[in-house]
Parts: C-alpha cells; sequence; structure tokens
C-alpha cells in the first residue's frame, strides 16, 4: 500500500479533454451547476427526464429518518418497462440490445423486440410457477443471454432476485438461498470456462440438500448438454416452460420504492450481508451515471461491460443502467483468454465495441503478456475506456489509453461499491481534465468528504475515511433481513453520513485518490472477500487449530489472500508434509467458498502473533507475506514470536 501511495503522489500528469470530444459530449458543466444549485431538484429532474413514471413523483426524498431513506416515494413505475416496452414502443424495437458471444464461439444477436418478448415470457413461466411480487428468485447461471433475461423477468413481476455469481460454492448458494428464503432457483446445467464445460444444476443439487426447503421449483437453461439429474416434481427446462408460454404480459406498476434486489457482499464478519436495491432511485442513478460518465450515444454506440451479472457492475451496468438507456452491448460468457489471450480485443473488433468497461485486474494482466497481443486486432472504435472494482496504478491507466485506447481516448476511473449502488466518484468525459491514477470527483449529485476517526474533516492532504454526507438515490435500502447491521456497519461512526471503510485522501486540484479499505475486507481481482469469512472456512478443516488471513499486495489482482495456519497437534501424525497441507487447505477454501476465495499461499506456521489481550496482530503477518521487514512488534505479547514464524514462512 505504502508503495502505491508513494507512486500516486509523484502522479502529475493531466490529460485535457479533445476539442472534438468535448463538442459532441453528453455531458457539460451544467450538470455540476445544476446539481449544486439545488441537489434534490436535479436528482428529480433526472428521474423525470430518463425514466418513464406509469404514475409520477411529487416527493423526492424523505430522509425523516435516517438511515432509512425513500426516493420519489410516491411515483410508480415498472424496471422492465423502462428496460425494454418503452424503446420498442418508441420505435427501436429493431436495435440489436445484446450481441452475445459464447465461449466456444456461438454468437446471438438479440434486439429489444426480441428481449422484450422473451422476457414477457419468462415473467409468464415465473407467474405459473407462483412468483408473485415481492418473492425472492435466487439465479445462478453464466454470462448468457437468460441470466439478463431471468433479472428483467424477476422484476417486471415485482419479485425480487438473488444473482450468486457462477463460480461461488453449493455452501455460498445454500446460505445466500436460505437467507432470502428463495423460493425459485434459475440455473444453467453447465457454462462454459476456460474451453470446459463447468456443472451449476449439480452445484444447486447439492445446495438444495443444505437449504431449509424454501426453493420449490428449478428452471434449468440447456447450455453446457452435460449430464444432469432430475426431479420431476421440482426441475423445469426453460427451453420447455419459457419458449412455450405466452408472449403478451401486461406489466403491473410499483411503488418506487419496491424492493428490485438483494445482493450478497463480503462484509467483515464471516456471514455475507445480503445488500438491498429498490426502483425508482436505484434505475435514476444507474441510468445517469451509465449516460454522462460512458458518454452513452445511444444511437451509434457500442457498449462493452466485461463483468458477471453476479456482481454489481453487472448488474448496474450491464443489465439496468444500459438497457435503460437503450444501448447496444456485447456480453461475453468465458475467460479472456480462451481459445487465445487475444479473444477480448478479438471481440472488440468484431462488434465494433467503441465504449469498454473493465476492471484494473485484467488490465495489468494484459500488461505483463505484452501490447503484440491487442495490436493484432483493429481497435479503432474505442473512444473510451472505463475502470472500476480497485485503484488502478498510473501505469496501468497509461498503458490502457495508450495500447487499448489509441493514445488519445478518455478514460475514466469510477469508485463506487455494491452498497452505493450505481458510480459515485467519477471524471466525466469531455469535462474534465483527466489524471491517471485518481478517481477524481463526485459525480453531480453526490456529496462527499474525507473525514478523520473523530468526524472531522481532513484538512490538506492528509488522508482520511471516506464518507458520503448526503443520501443519494441508487443508496442501499438496508441489509436483507438485518436493520440493525445495517445501521452499526455504515451508520454509527459518523451518524447520518454514510461510512463507505474506504481510505481517501484529496490533492491540492480536490481530486480524490482512493487508498484502500480500512477494514477487513480484501479486494481481489475487484473481488470483495471477507477475512474472517476464509479464516472460519479454515477454521472448520479438521486439521486447523487455528487462522489469520491477509491480503497482501499482488502485482496482478491487486490484493491476494495470503492464510497463517496452525494446525492441531492431534493431527500431527498425519500431517507430515506442510506443503501438502497447504495444498489441502487452498482446495478447501475453494469448495467451501469458491475459487476466487483460494488463498495464494497457506503458510503452516506453530505461532501466531497476538497482543497481550489475544488480537490476532495481521498487520505485521502482512509485513511478511508482502516480503517486508516486519513492523513494530513492541504490542506483541511474546515479542520473539515474529522471528519464529519468519523462519517457518522463508
Ligand atoms: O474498496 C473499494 C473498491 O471496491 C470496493 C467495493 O467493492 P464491491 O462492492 O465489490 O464493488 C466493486 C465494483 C463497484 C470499494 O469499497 N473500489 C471499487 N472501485 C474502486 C475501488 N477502489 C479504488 N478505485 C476504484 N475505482
Amino acid at each position: 500500500m505504502n508503495a502505491q501511495i508513494d507512486h500516486a503522489l509523484e502522479e502529475i500528469r493531466r490529460f485535457r479533454p479533445s476539442p472534438e470530444f468535448a463538442a459532441q459530449a453528453v455531458a457539460d458543466h451544467g450538470l455540476y451547476d445544476a446539481a449544486r444549485a439545488d441537489r434534490l431538484a436535479f436528482w428529480a429532474d433526472q428521474a423525470r427526464t430518463l425514466l418513464h413514471w406509469e404514475k409520477p413523483f411529487t416527493r423526492t426524498l424523505d430522509w425523516s429518518n435516517p438511515p432509512f431513506a425513500k426516493w420519489f416515494d410516491d411515483g410508480e413505475l415498472n424496471v422492465a418497462v423502462n428496460c425494454l416496452d418503452r424503446h420498442v414502443e418508441a420505435g427501436l424495437g429493431d436495435r440489436v440490445a445484446l450481441h452475445w458471444e459464447g465461449e466456444p464461439g456461438d454468437s446471438r444477436d438479440i434486439t429489444y423486440a426480441e428481449l422484450t418478448e422473451e422476457v414477457k415470457r419468462a415473467a409468464n413461466a415465473l407467474a405459473d410457477l407462483g412468483v408473485r411480487s415481492g418473492d425472492r428468485v435466487a439465479i445462478y447461471l453464466p454470462m448468457i443471454p437468460e441470466a439478463i433475461v431471468s433479472m428483467l423477468a424477476v422484476a417486471r413481476l415485482g419479485a425480487i432476485h438473488s444473482v450468486v455469481f457462477g463460480g461461488f460454492s453449493a455452501d455460498s448458494l445454500a446460505s445466500r438461498i436460505d437467507d432470502a428464503e428463495a423460493s425459485v432457483v434459475i440455473t444453467a446445467d453447465g457454462g462454459y470456462r476456460k474451453g470446459r464445460v463447468f456443472p451449476l444444476k449439480p452445484v444447486v443439487d447439492e445446495a438444495l440438500g443444505k437449504t431449509a426447503g424454501s426453493v420449490r421449483h428449478v428452471l434449468v437453461v440447456k447450455r453446457g448438454e452435460n449430464e444432469v439429474e432430475w426431479d420431476d416434481a421440482r426441475d423445469l427446462w426453460w427451453h420447455e416452460t419459457v419458449a412455450t408460454a405466452s408472449p403478451e404480459h401486461e406489466a403491473q406498476a410499483f411503488e418506487a420504492e419496491h424492493p428490485l434486489f438483494i445482493l450478497y457482499t463480503s462484509g467483515t464478519t464471516g456471514k455475507p450481508k445480503g445488500i438491498l436495491h429498490t426502483s425508482g432511485g436505484y434505475l435514476t442513478q444507474a441510468a445517469f451515471t451509465h449516460r454522462n460518465v460512458f458518454d452513452l450515444h445511444p444511437e451509434r454506440d457500442v457498449y462493452w461491460c466485461t463483468a458477471d451479472v453476479g456482481w454489481i457492475t453487472g448488474h448496474s451496468y450491464v443489465v439496468y443502467g444500459p438497457l435503460a438507456n437503450g444501448a447496444t452491448q456485447v456480453i461475453y460468457e468465458g475467460t479472456p483468454d480462451t481459445p487465445h489471450p487475444g479473444r477480448w480485443w478479438e471481440i472488440v473488433e468484431k462488434y465494433g465495441v467503441t465504449i469498454l468497461y473493465t476492471a484494473p485486474t485484467a488490465i495489468r494482466s494484459f500488461m505483463k503478456l505484452g501490447r503484440q497481443i491487442p495490436h493484432e486486432f483493429d481497435l479503432r472504435t474505442l473512444r473510451l475506456l472505463g475502470s472500476v472494482g480497485e485503484p488502478i496504478n498510473p501505469e496501468a491507466w497509461i498503458w490502457y489509453r495508450h495500447v487499448i485506447g489509441g493514445g488519445s481516448i478518455p478514460v475514466v476511473d469510477t469508485w463506487w461499491q455494491t452498497e452505493t449502488g450505481a458510480i459515485m466518484i467519477s471524471a466525466l468525459p469531455g469535462v474534465t481534465d483527466l489524471k491517471p491514477g485518481s478517481a477524481q470527483v463526485p459525480v453531480p449529485g453526490i456529496s462527499i468528504d474525507i473525514l478523520d476517526d473523530d468526524g472531522v474533516e481532513v484538512e490538506g492532504e492528509g488522508g482520511g475515511l471516506l464518507v458520503v454526507t448526503e443520501p443519494w438515490p441508487s443508496m442501499l435500502r438496508g441489509i436483507w433481513g438485518d436493520p440493525e447491521r445495517f445501521k452499526e456497519t455504515y451508520w454509527e461512526k459518523f451518524g447520518d453520513k454514510y461510512f463507505a471503510g474506504d481510505g481517501a485522501r484529496r490533492d491540492e486540484d480536490g481530486d480524490i485518490w482512493l487508498l484502500g479499505r480500512v477494514d477487513d475486507v480484501m479486494n481481489v481481482s475487484g473481488h470483495r472477500l471477507s477475512t474472517a469469512e476464509i479464516e472460519s472456512s479454515l477454521v472448520a478443516h479438521p486439521w486447523t487449530a487455528e487462522a489469520a488471513v491477509v491480503g497482501a499486495s499482488d502485482e496482478t489482482t491487486g490484493q491476494a489472500v495470503v492464510a497463517f495456519v496452525i494446525l492441531k497437534s492431534s493431527q500431527a501424525a498425519h500431517v507430515t508434509d506442510p506443503a501438502e497441507a497447504s495444498e489441502e487447505l487452498r482446495r478447501h477454501v475453494a469448495t467451501q467458498i469458491g475459487a476466487i476465495a483460494r488463498p495464494r499461499q497457506v503458510f503452516i506456521v506453530n505461532e501466531l502473533p497476538k497482543t497481550r489481550s489475544g488480537k490476532i496482530m495481521r498487520r505485521l503477518l502482512r509485513d511478511l507475506a508482502e516480503g517486508r521487514e516486519v513492523g513494530d512488534t513492541t504490542t506483541l505479547a511474546d515479542t520473539s514470536i515474529m522471528q519464529i514464524i519468519s523462519a517457518q514462512v522463508r
């Protein structure tokens, strides 16, 4: 982290928008002026301009009971109609909504008219399965069009989706199904990844064996053609159920605060939090930011966000933002290097992608492979690049702009979270001078401060805690089933200001630099993982006595999971080879949580560094994991411990 900060401090490059870009830009300074003049009127105006309200709202914000905000709450709308039907009614039915590219090379172009019809069929099929407004539907699918169709069909009915990333394990899926008491699961037999079919339906079967029994039906898309077991009373094929359902569906309007989805994310405890988002405010900010941050010209742009719909980026910038704006977009099922390392660039060339939104970890792995790979493809259609998920180091920013973007197009670094629902900090292309490495400025209508531990604004360039000082339309409305945890996690520290959990500093121009998490949450390849969740998985293994997990900086993935484990003495006889034990524990975490949580390293040690009160000093373990000299050990109960551990780790 320190090296990263030093680097950031040295960064002085600045790029003015080109006059040509600025002349055609969607955003302008007027947005900032309007938001500054009257923040609530600004958001009300965006909500009215960008969305179709079945019943117009008259109240913009009700913040009388913080932290429970209500936006546009006497208005009514249907989210799916806003993403589909209204575009068809406006004569845009023939516009391609999705250019879908399967990993094996199959592809499908789906127009707005076709997508609307498919969503109507799926909504009818789900209604036939008993799904009603407010019911929860779990979605566990690969990146295929049916994932988007499912989300919109659930939204159309006023039901609540909980998308679970296809890389999560049966245990993770089961706990999410139970927490939300989902009544239906939508999955596929399998999906493609790295040239092979990975099973999904078998994972659902295993998960359902562990749940409390809320699930009545499993709807299965045929994708992988892998063998699956079948329960006639419970399971239905998508192609038999949805394809035969009626394409007519009259959508009902729901109140603006009607729940839209739950998305689980890691917190500081072992149990993932079900972040709850609602309809009108969420869609307003997703559409607003998608249009202005990505300079979307829906009639000519081809937009590609590489995120999976299992993450918030996929919710807001694959599904809701782009479709509300009538964009044409690419979605891709597989991994960037299958069947060859230029696959992404081949896709950019094939569809003439103009806007690309991805994560720094991907950019850094392409950097490692070298510029000759993207240079084999025609990337000249690209005119805007975006980054999300973790700080983008200036080197990666510059490489992205030059090698992928040809040297002169805007790169926007967007800071936000599952909880914020939509982008909160970013430059506006064509308006803001760009500064590599900094996420820069709050988007219009968003109020951000950097405070010290006592809630006092940090003056000058010192670092502090990132806080959102005013409620915003797409803010989380709570943690599913746990209002106390919601208050405690985000609102206890600074009263009615939202505590994001990130460190930040402002430079002399007022630009914001993100400095990483200040809690026990790691960020691996832009994905959030909790140290506590991985520790509890490790101690659940019969060999483990104690475990400590840290996020160590990693050149490609930003951070990597590094674990220190003490084995039970009763196991000493069977576990003689530490390398084997370490491998077994890595595998165990991947099976329990999912492959993304697999530790990069598991060190088998005899001791862990603890304070006199028994608290593990993770800071010292991080020093070890990052190969640094170990810092101040004076508060350790036994100051010689770190030498012993260091020797074991080396
Ligand atoms: O630490 C910040 C980091 O990712 C966290 C949010 O993770 P998640 O909810 O999974 O959402 C990721 C995609 C929006 C934040 O608390 N983060 C996200 N974007 C950036 C970032 N850190 C620095 N710069 C960013 N642009």
